[in-house]
């Protein structure tokens, strides 16, 4: 399986960006885990993060017919990104929609999400095991082991 991880804009700061909201945990901290948990699981993850919105859409263009499944923190785009929405069903990759933080929490303006009612599912507040526990959920559902 093939398996992507995209991160949306500021996610590049993590670590140094507002720690009690995000953790400590840098970005490259969580994607070196990320490969180690799927080499564990022996699938191929590719990742990029970008501050430039028609990155991720060219990213999610590309994916078509090559990747399985997507994870992705889409960051201030989630509450604001039609164009990204409309990438992820053009291409018709089944996702999993993660936040570090628990937006329900958080301010009104991030209550709002352009991806969760198309999401296979959504993963919030947990911090960065968010995504560990959205790899493992995706295996388990290319797996049918789940489901
Ligand atoms: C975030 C939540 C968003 O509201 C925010 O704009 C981010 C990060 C999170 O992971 O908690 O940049 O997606």
């Amino acid at each position: 399986f093939k398996l992507l991880v995209l991160n949306g804009p500021n996610l590049n700061m993590l670590g140094k960006r507002e720690p009690e909201t995000y953790g400590s945990q840098s970005l490259t901290d969580i994607v070196t885990a990320l490969n180690a948990q799927a080499d564990t699981l022996g699938i191929e993850l590719e990742h990029l993060q970008s501050n430039a919105e028609h990155e991720l859409i060219d990213k999610i263009h590309n994916a078509w017919q090559k990747v399985d499944f997507i994870i992705i923190n889409p960051a201030a785009w989630t509450h604001t990104s039609v164009a990204l929405r409309d990438a992820l069903l053009s291409v018709e990759i089944p996702f999993y929609e993660v936040h570090l933080s628990n937006v329900h929490k958080r301010e009104p303006f991030r209550h709002h999400s352009y991806f969760s009612d198309i999401a296979e599912g959504v993963i919030v507040g947990f911090g960065a095991m968010g995504y560990h526990m959205a790899l493992n959920a995706a295996v388990n559902r290319l797996q049918n082991t789940h489901y």
